[in-house]
């Protein structure tokens, strides 16, 4: 949700805020702008709807000088996209640039009184009242820029990262943030900051993560600065950054997606890299393992996640009520935090999220530890929000995701679920030895099954050819499937812009057979499980209702294969293990069909990755 970008130092700022800007596009891509400050002392802001290469035509005639510089790429949330809503906002007097994430929940309040004093506002956005905020207190107190962004901070009620230069200081950016991530980068006489460490980590590995309530001093001659809203210095922690370039580019892929999904084999051998180990017999979990009385005592797991990874947890639930037999519930973040949830020190909550910064599973996560339960964290990005707010946790180590829909993101959440279920049934011993090696060791051959299913491209980009025009999709599926068919009409849905539902197959003669028709295509999850019989019937009910049927059927399959119009074979897996590998053709159909309806499948109309707002 939106992205930010700043730079301190001795190159050209405009070059290295651009390339940043590309990399967060992700974030958000309505609109962008950028502010340079150069050692004359003029402050340059250009601002323009649109994505970053938009602002890059129109800045090309521009003044672009300047070594200190912020900018921003934008989701909105206040004010429509336009030129005028885009960041950076500036001050009435022109000497202030602020490019900020987050919401500012009380700028009605503030704004009402900045316009009774005589303050002017050009944009309908929260984010031009901190700016002009900002300014207001600079100029009534008479004090440094550092003095009056901590004053303004005091006043502000919501959720922000910011990064304010002003005009007359060319050599430093102070920076903020509260609940929306914020990382800076320490490099040789130059400093960085964004919302994420893709634009930091081509310049340096050196990075700070600025917690909550701190404020940052960013310069290109002195060392960092970081102090809390009393003015109190605050100690810096250099971590060093895992990632590396090659992953953050599209590697001879057209898209992002089509990357992501392709990299599923390798995403998936590094996810269960030192922790399937002794040929599948052991698994190793260190964040359950640490965790173990809290496992062992837990009355109830609650599941809390959003979106795709609220998917991802529905099969979590499957995978850990079979192997461990502890109840457990999935529940939207969204619901979950403002549903009055009973919770208490025996409940253990998981929350699950590719970003580890989505605002409503950290306001989840933060109700359930205040009600005393233990939580664990299950995410991607490392040094993210949701792990350092948690009690204990696994990442998935499947490396960024930048494509907006995620793919192997939710590939990475089931396997580390997977993995947690059987390091608890170990530790609970709801399952034999033999039962765990026997799981165990096909999951070392996941990543070789996954690569088996990708072969299948071809013959999915020709079977989408079929489908681009239809206007809706069911996607049915039973047990471990039915969450798989709803991250498929996810994807479908996301990307192509065709509406599609995702159900379980025996509800649909609650309601949705109703609109079966022959313009109506049913894409059912068929895997050789305890349900084939049952799903088997499905696909009946559909075909007598003259409706067509894309089956995902396990090798071999006899029935299906005789009743609906195509058939999708993928490798056979134990029931369990099924979910990563028949939501591979659904990843794989949802990109053709969006692909030949000529959408920008990176970057979905109205999505942004990271949903760092409510
Ligand atoms: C869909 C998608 C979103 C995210 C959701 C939660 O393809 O990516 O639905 O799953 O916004 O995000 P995280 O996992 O970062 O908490």
């Amino acid at each position: 949700m939106c992205g930010i970008v700043g730079y301190v130092g001795k190159s050209n700022a405009y070059d290295i805020l651009v390339k940043g800007l590309h990399r967060l596009e992700y974030r958000g891509y309505d609109s962008a702008g950028v502010a340079m400050v150069n050692d004359s002392g003029k402050l340059n802001v250009y601002k323009t709807l649109g994505k970053v290469s938009n602002l890059e035509n129109f800045c090309s005639d521009k003044d672009k000088s300047g070594c200190t510089g912020i900018a921003h790429t934008r989701w909105a949330t206040h004010g429509e996209p336009s030129d005028c809503n885009a960041h950076p906002h500036f001050s009435e007097d022109g000497e202030i640039a602020l490019v900020h994430n987050g919401t500012i929940e009380n700028y009605k309040v503030l704004k009402d009184a900045l316009i009774q004093n005589g303050c002017t506002f050009q944009s309908e956005t929260d984010t031009e009242v901190l700016v002009q905020l900002i300014e207001y207190i600079r100029t009534h107190n008479d004090c440094s820029l550092l003095d009056a962004v901590r004053e303004a901070l005091r006043q502000v009620v919501g959720a922000y990262a910011i990064a304010v230069i002003e005009k007359n200081n060319p050599d430093t950016i102070i920076a903020a943030r509260k609940s929306s991530p914020l990382v800076i980068g320490i490099g040789e006489g130059e400093m960085f900051l964004a919302s994420d460490a893709t634009p930091i980590v081509e310049y340096t590995k050196n990075v700070v993560y600025v917690k909550d309530n701190e404020i940052a001093v960013i310069s290109r001659n002195e060392p960092l600065k970081l102090m809390n809203l009393d003015n109190e210095e605050t100690k810096i922690d250099v971590k060093t950054l895992e990632i590396s370039i090659s992953q953050l580019e599209k590697g001879g892929y057209p898209h992002f997606m089509l990357k992501e999904i392709f990299e599923q084999p390798n995403t998936l051998r590094d996810c269960i890299r030192g922790r399937v180990v002794e040929n599948g017999n052991r698994i190793i979990i260190s964040g359950v393992q640490d965790s173990k009385e809290k496992f062992l005592n837990a009355k109830r797991i609650i599941i809390v996640a959003c979106g795709t990874s609220w998917h991802a947890s529905l099969i979590g639930k499957y995978l850990i009520q079979d192997m461990c037999r502890i109840p457990v519930e999935v529940e939207y973040a969204s619901e979950f935090r403002y549903s009055s949830p009973v919770i208490d020190d025996r409940d253990v909550v998981i929350a699950v999220s590719q970003s580890g910064e989505t605002a409503d599973t950290l306001a989840a996560i933060q109700m359930a530890r205040e009600a005393g339960a233990y939580v664990y964290g299950i995410s991607n990005v490392v040094g993210s929000s949701i792990p350092r707010n948690t009690d204990s946790g696994t990442y998935i180590h499947v490396g960024p995701e930048i494509g907006v829909a995620s793919t192997k993101a939710f590939t990475g959440q089931v396997m580390v679920l997977t993995l947690v279920a059987l390091a608890i049934a170990e530790l609970k011993g709801t399952m034999t030895a033999e039962q765990i090696a026997e799981i165990g060791s096909t999951l070392k051959k996941i990543p070789d099954y996954v690569a088996e299913t990708l072969k299948l491209n071809d013959q999915i980009e020709r079977l989408s050819l079929i489908y681009t025009y239809a206007h809706n999709f069911l996607y049915l599926g039973r047990g471990y499937s039915y969450p798989v068919a709803m991250e498929g009409a996810l994807k479908l849905k996301e990307i192509s812009y065709i509406h599609a539902e995702g159900y379980p197959a025996a509800e649909m003669k609650h309601g949705p057979i109703a609109l079966i028709d022959a313009e109506m295509p049913t894409v059912i999850i068929a895997p050789n499980d305890h349900l084939y019989e049952k799903i088997v019937n499905n696909v009946q009910q559909v075909k007598a209702r003259h409706g067509s049927v894309i089956a995902i059927v396990t090798e071999g399959d006899k029935e299906i294969r005789n009743i609906a119009d195509h058939v999708i074979e993928v490798p056979a897996v134990p029931e369990c293990l099924t979910p990563i590998i028949t939501s591979i053709p659904l990843q794989l159909l949802s990109y053709y069909i969006a692909i030949n309806k000529g959408k920008n499948v990176d970057m979905p109309r109205n999505l942004a990755k990271s949903v760092t707002v409510e």
